[in-house]
């Protein structure tokens, strides 16, 4: 038998029994009998496809909760709308968002907690919260987001399915950027993530560029290495020692042409991983009077620098440390690494050197703590013979 026929008729007697159980169905109750009849159909379908040679892909279905879009914006006549991803509002206008729900939270520019001038507020009332910007100025762009919360008597957890967000451009036609309370600042250019430029505009029609204090010049944005998105500014996705430097945004509309906040991005080579290190004592057990050592090993990228610091029992007696720190490449199959390494030397133990040693290991990504135990012996008595 060919296997094609064998598929039509597993199809066919699958069929078969779907059908006698949905005729029983029918007798049993008219009104399920519709919804019955429909899944047979699909069955068949699936089967049908099977037989293609297609394998069978079971869907399961995680039922979510339908997302609510709660935001909605007073217009001027007093209508309400839901607002658009980006709200463009000429400056000096008032803003108002409203936000269903009993219980809301809300997340703006921060910028607007510290006025305190009246022009800001959030009422909440019994079936929705309010938040107002009156005689609006372009410091005011950015993100308003709202969310429900859903309250018990004792607390209350943030509710994904009923959110609202929009990004609103307070268009400021004497202010391209964003204010920022910095005429510098700095950011560290970090090798393991990408570096944001804050540099914001108020109008999303601003022609912005990057540039480079010196040598001056336009930094090329490719929209590679580095992109640029009107609501968050420029984004270096991978550092590069070249970018380190001062660098700053131009916009420039309608004539008008302003720099931003000056920023100076240090490079930064970060370590993937916090280092991994190992301890090891010249000797687990001394007597008294003896030189021992306590050897700690950290092994980690090339180019990254590992702290190492100690804890032993003599310390807090005062005992005098000696640590010699090194480091040296080492090869790790075919990868080249770098093993760091500090010795804590103890000259001339005493009882009080008996204890626990711990060496902390630490890179800018964290750090990794190992010990060992160290017995310091008493001086052998000289017993009778
Ligand atoms: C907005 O500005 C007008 C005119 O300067 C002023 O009269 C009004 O009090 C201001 N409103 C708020 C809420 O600050
Ligand atoms: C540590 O102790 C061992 C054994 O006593 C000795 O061979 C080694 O030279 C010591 N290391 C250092 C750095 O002094």
């Amino acid at each position: 038998m060919k296997p094609g026929l064998v598929f039509v008729l597993v199809c066919l007697s699958v069929f078969l029994l779907e059908f006698v159980d949905c005729q029983k169905d029918e007798k049993a109750n008219k009104n399920v009998a519709k919804s019955k009849k429909q899944n047979v159909g699909k069955k068949v379908k699936l089967v049908t496809k099977k037989a293609k040679g297609k394998p069978k892909v079971k869907k399961v279905k995680v039922k979510e909760p339908a997302k609510i879009f709660i935001m909605t914006q007073l217009l001027e006549q007093g209508r309400f709308r839901k607002p658009s991803d980006t709200l463009v509002v000429p400056a000096g206008e008032r803003l108002v968002l409203r936000c269903k729900g009993k219980h809301i939270s809300w997340a703006y520019p921060s910028y607007l907690d510290e006025e305190n001038d009246g022009r800001f507020s959030i009422n909440h009332r019994e079936r929705f919260s309010q938040l107002i910007v009156a005689n609006s100025t372009g410091a005011d762009t950015g993100e308003y987001n709202c969310w429900a919360l859903d309250c018990d008597t004792e607390t209350c957890r943030k509710d994904d399915s009923k959110t609202g967000s929009t990004y609103v451009f307070f268009t400021d036609p004497r202010e391209l950027f964003v204010p920022s309370n910095d005429y510098y600042e700095a950011i560290q250019l970090r090798t393991d993530r990408p570096t944001r430029l804050p540099c914001q505009v108020t109008n999303p029609l601003a022609e912005v560029s990057l540039h480079r204090e010196f040598p001056p010049e336009v930094i090329p944005v490719d929209g590679r290495l580095i992109t640029f998105d009107v609501k968050k500014g420029f984004v270096v996705h991978k550092a590069l020692p070249l970018f380190a430097g001062t660098v700053y945004c131009v916009a420039s509309y309608r004539g008008l042409r302003q720099s931003s906040t000056k920023y100076l991005l240090i490079y930064t080579n970060y370590p993937s991983a916090p280092p991994s290190a190992t301890i090891t004592a010249s000797s687990s057990s001394v007597r008294v009077g003896a030189n021992f050592n306590l050897t700690c090993t950290a092994l980690g990228e090339t180019d990254i620098e590992v702290d190492f610091t100690w804890e032993f029992p003599g310390q807090k007696l005062g005992r005098p440390t000696y640590t010699r720190e090194s480091q040296r490449p080492v090869y790790v199959g075919s990868q080249i690494r770098q093993s760091s390494q500090s010795v804590l030397l103890v000259d001339e133990s005493r009882p009080v050197d008996d204890g626990l040693y711990t060496c902390v290991a630490q890179n800018l990504q964290g750090k990794t703590t190992v010990s060992t135990h160290v017995n310091v012996l008493p001086h052998v008595s000289p017993g009778p013979t």
